[in-house]
C-alpha cells in the first residue's frame, strides 16, 4: 500500500465528472486501499478518487480517521438517493488548502453504492457524516465545496488560491 499525492485546486481532474466503475478489479481494489492510507495520512475524514488524480467514481469516508475500523466506508459509484433538512457548518477540503467556509448541506441523507466485495450497500447518514458524503459525491461530479458559495465569495477565494499556486505554496 502506498500514500498517493493529493492534487490541489487548479488540477483539471478536480473539475471533471468522474467515470463510473464498471469492473471491480485488482486495480480498483488497490486504488481504494491506497486512498484509505492517503486519507489517514493527510489526515482527512473523506477522500474522492479525483483528489488523487483518478477520474473514477470511488470515495472513502472515515469520521474516526482510522481509530475505529468499523467507521471506514468505501463506496464505488455512490449515489445520493434521498436527502432532508439543512445544516450550515464550516467545511474544508484537502484539495483546497487553507480555506474554510460555511456551507449548507442536507442534515440527513441516504447513499447507495457498491462495496469492495461487489455488494450493493445503502448508508443512512446525518450531521457531519451526511456532510462528508455530499462533499465526496460533489467531488466525483467535478464540484468543489467553494462552488456552493456566493459568486463574490468564490471569486475572492479563487484570487487567493491562484496567488498561493503562483508563489508555489501548493
Ligand atoms: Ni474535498
Amino acid at each position: 500500500m502506498s500514500i498517493l499525492q493529493i492534487v490541489k485546486y487548479g488540477n483539471p481532474t478536480l473539475t471533471k465528472k468522474a467515470e463510473e466503475i464498471i469492473n471491480l478489479d485488482k486495480y480498483i481494489e488497490r486504488l481504494a486501499h491506497n486512498m484509505v492510507q492517503t486519507m489517514y495520512a493527510a489526515p482527512g475524514i473523506g477522500l474522492a478518487a479525483p483528489q488523487v488524480n483518478e477520474s473514477k467514481r470511488l470515495i472513502t469516508v472515515d469520521l474516526s480517521v482510522g481509530e475505529n475500523s468499523q467507521n471506514l466506508i468505501i463506496l464505488i459509484n455512490p449515489e445520493l438517493i434521498s436527502q432532508e433538512g439543512k445544516l450550515t457548518s464550516e467545511e474544508g477540503c484537502l484539495s483546497v488548502p487553507d480555506i474554510n467556509e460555511k456551507v449548507a448541506r442536507p442534515s440527513r441523507v441516504i447513499i447507495r453504492g457498491i462495496d469492495l466485495k461487489g455488494n450493493e450497500k445503502t448508508v443512512e447518514a446525518e450531521g457531519l457524516l451526511a456532510r462528508v458524503f455530499c462533499h465526496e459525491i460533489d467531488h466525483i461530479n467535478g464540484k468543489l465545496f467553494i462552488d456552493h458559495l456566493s459568486l463574490l465569495k468564490k471569486s475572492l477565494i479563487k484570487k487567493k488560491l491562484r496567488k498561493t499556486v503562483q508563489i508555489g505554496k501548493i
